[in-house]
């Protein structure tokens, strides 16, 4: 947040817990409230794997940024980014590269709010409050038009968003869409939550869910490598989050399937 920015932001309901602020509190983060933190609390103890999950994909995500600016990347396009704390695009990515610039894209309105507060005074970084199913809207929007130049290579960020996105939704037209506009250098990069491996805890995740009134999807590893369509994903592979240019220091680096979420990265041709 910068200093000059207020918090929370005039309007926000403080009393009533909001997953964007649920997730941040399980990164460790400073925007939320007691109200988020007890639905936190609640979720960790039926599902007590959440807040490692929730930071292995974050740690996932950072790696991808920092390997992504490593190869020249200088523009990122971060489709469903939450509240951008805790280390999230715009900090990786701008402490390698000053010049860095990232559209972030989200549709939840406490996820937009928060975001505008902490981005009000940092250049080059832009939200655009749009559903990422509806392409068109995100690729034509001002702020996008603005920061990204879509003749050069493109970070394009799906991490922990696609299991949002049904089948039905047309899943495979809109991965099409964003590919198109990926020029040769480009980088995709997805993570994607699917069914844990250990039925007893599955069982649980599934139960969490639907009580919160919050369905997600599952894909398998075949399913999440169909996302890229064709294009040529960089090794390993599509593997655990953890397992994605290990770190030891991932919380879940000694027992990756428990992150019940896969990764990969791919690059265009
Ligand atoms: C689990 S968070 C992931 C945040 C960040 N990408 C990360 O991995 O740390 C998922 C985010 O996707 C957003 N989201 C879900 N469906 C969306 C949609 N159709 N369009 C835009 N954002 C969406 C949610 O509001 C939420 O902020």
């Amino acid at each position: 947040m910068s200093e000059s920015s207020t918090w929370p932001p005039p309007g926000t309901d403080i009393d009533t817990p909001s997953a964007p602020r649920i997730y941040d509190y399980a990164l460790g983060g400073a925007h939320n409230f007691a109200a988020d933190r007890a639905a936190a609390e609640a979720f960790f103890t039926a599902y007590p794997d959440a807040p490692l999950v929730a930071r292995s994909n974050r740690a996932f995500l950072q790696r991808s940024v920092r390997y992504c600016v490593s190869q020249g990347i200088t523009q990122f396009l971060d489709l469903g980014s939450g509240i951008p704390t805790v280390g999230n695009v715009h900090e990786i990515a701008t402490q390698l590269n000053p010049d860095a610039r990232v559209v972030y894209v989200d549709n939840e309105p406490v996820a937009v709010a928060h975001t505008r507060e902490i981005i009000a005074d940092v250049p080059n970084v832009a939200i655009v409050d749009a559903d990422m199913r509806d392409a068109e809207a995100v690729l034509h929007a001002p702020e996008t038009q603005r920061l990204i130049d879509f003749s050069q290579p493109l970070g394009l960020m799906m991490v922990a968003v696609l299991h949002y996105v049904a089948n039905d939704d047309g899943i495979a037209d809109i991965m099409a869409r964003y590919k198109s506009v990926l020029a040769p250098g480009s980088f995709l990069v997805i993570s994607h939550t699917t069914e844990d491996p250990r039925p007893e805890i599955e069982a649980v995740i599934k139960k969490v869910f639907e009580e919160a009134g919050a369905p997600i999807i599952h894909r398998d590893r075949d399913e999440v490598t169909a996302l890229f369509g064709g294009l040529e994903i960089l090794e390993p592979g599509v593997v655990w989050t953890p397992e994605w240019q290990p770190d030891e220091s991932d919380a879940l680096h000694a027992e990756p399937f428990r992150s019940a979420t896969f990764a990969a990265v791919a690059r265009v041709p």
